[in-house]
């Protein structure tokens, strides 16, 4: 089978791609491979799917349940969240999960990681969302972290719910350093999730520092852990907010420890832009990562979602563009490098979060997972917010858009289709 006609990032051309069976195969010049066409890309972009660096899937689609956030603090969202806890079953989490990961298939969001609570003696949303992980995978690949939403060192027997949350098929051991009662608790909870990833040989992705305070620093820890232990790129700080409230000496220290550890960073901007800076008056803080300092330092960084429609972000569609178009608003990646940039944060770079290696990516022998989005770039996809024409996963189509078409009757002229593409870029 052949996706044909693709344009593909730093190749010229169009190109043809060979799918065999769930693998890719040959790439060459448009017209010089034989076979039946799978989808034509029509001169779009084909791009490696969107990858989720960083989503709840346990909370997903609880809004308003049992009330809504009316701070619109973390903390608030924190104490709504233990509230609707108590109501979880099974059944509950499996379906929520199931819906967005839907959306995610249609989005042309083929990889997931998902936090889970587990801050519940009955660990009823890890148990559900391993059996969603067996049930998705011919679609989509998840990734569980043992998220311990109330604290390892502050949450009654955290350290044995996070133990046991990795016999029962964790991928990745998550932490909360900065919600734990005092700083030695946060560094204490760092050694215990560090401790539990490597005696397990599963990766590491700590929520560190989601917090408007200058003084929380556990990201130096995680980093500097992740480079003693021998973790590094297997290891992520996700949210790091606190990091748009430090000063620019402790910055300057910052960026070389997390060069020098290797470890990833996830920065969420469609969350972080609504959670943080709840508690200052003007001016307000932004309260996110560094994003540009830290590309710049060669920290690897992706973007994600954190929360669709959850007590701690009302909105969402579990779409990677979207996220990418507000981190190039959050982060003043105005650029037009850096709005590929964007791109490459929703997609390459999220992959190397995820660790997925040689199975991401267009080439021979990789598993077949592709959008087609009718597009001429990268920058062009976050801007247009084009939808993907094709989703294909392990070699089949899962999700197919017809184009959007918009019709505008204008004075003086003929109706016509309006696309949004100005004259000069039109090829
Ligand atoms: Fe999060």
């Amino acid at each position: 089978m052949l996706v044909t006609n693709a344009r593909l990032a730093g190749r010229d051309g169009l190109h043809d791609i060979e799918i065999d069976g769930d693998r890719f195969g040959r790439v060459a010049p448009a017209g010089e491979l034989a076979g039946d066409v799978l989808a034509d890309a029509a001169g779009g972009l084909v791009s490696p799917p969107f990858v989720e660096p960083h989503v709840h899937l346990d909370t997903t689609l609880t809004a308003g349940e049992p009330r809504w956030n009316a701070s619109g603090s973390l903390w608030e969202g924190i104490a709504v969240w233990s509230e609707r806890k108590t109501a979880l079953t099974r059944d509950d989490v499996v379906s929520r999960a199931t819906e967005v990961l839907r959306w995610y298939a249609a989005n042309g969001v083929l990889h997931v990681r998902s936090h889970v609570d587990v801050t519940d003696p009955e660990l009823v949303a890890l148990d559900a969302m391993v059996e969603v992980r067996e049930r998705v995978k011919d679609v989509i690949g998840l990734q569980l972290v043992a998220f311990p939403q109330e604290g390892i060192c502050s949450f009654e027997n955290g350290p044995e719910l996070l133990e046991e949350a990795a016999r029962r098929g964790a991928d990745v051991i998550g932490a909360i350093p900065h919600f734990e009662d005092t700083r030695e608790d946060g560094v204490r909870s760092l050694e215990i999730a560090f401790d539990i990833a490597q005696r397990y040989g599963l990766l590491l992705d700590a929520h560190c520092d989601e917090i408007d305070d200058e003084q929380s620093r556990f990201v130096e820890v995680l980093a500097t852990l992740a480079r003693r232990g021998g973790l590094r790129d297997r290891a992520t700080a996700s949210h790091t907010t606190a990091m748009g409230s430090y000063n620019g000496a402790y910055s300057y220290k910052l960026q070389r420890i997390l060069a020098r550890s290797g470890i990833n960073l996830v920065c969420n901007p469609l969350a972080n832009l609504c959670l943080q800076g709840r508690f200052d008056a003007y001016p307000k803080r932004r309260g996110l990562t560094q994003v540009k300092e830290m590309l710049a330092a060669g920290v690897n960084i992706a973007f994600g979602h954190d929360d669709v429609m959850d007590p701690w972000f009302p909105l969402g569609t579990a779409s990677s563009l979207q996220v990418a178009l507000v981190g190039v608003a959050a982060a003043q990646l105005t650029g037009a490098a850096e709005i590929d940039e964007a791109f490459a944060m929703v997609t390459d770079r999220a992959a190397r979060v995820l660790g997925l290696g040689d199975g991401y990516g267009i080439a021979p022998g990789r598993p077949a997972n592709l959008v087609v989005l009718p597009a001429s770039s990268p920058y062009d996809a976050v801007r247009r917010q084009t939808r993907p024409s094709h989703v294909v996963a392990r070699g089949r189509i899962v999700a197919e858009t017809p184009p959007a078409v918009t019709r505008l009757t204008w004075p003086g002229r003929d109706p016509e289709d309006v696309d949004f593409v100005r004259a000069r870029d039109r090829r």
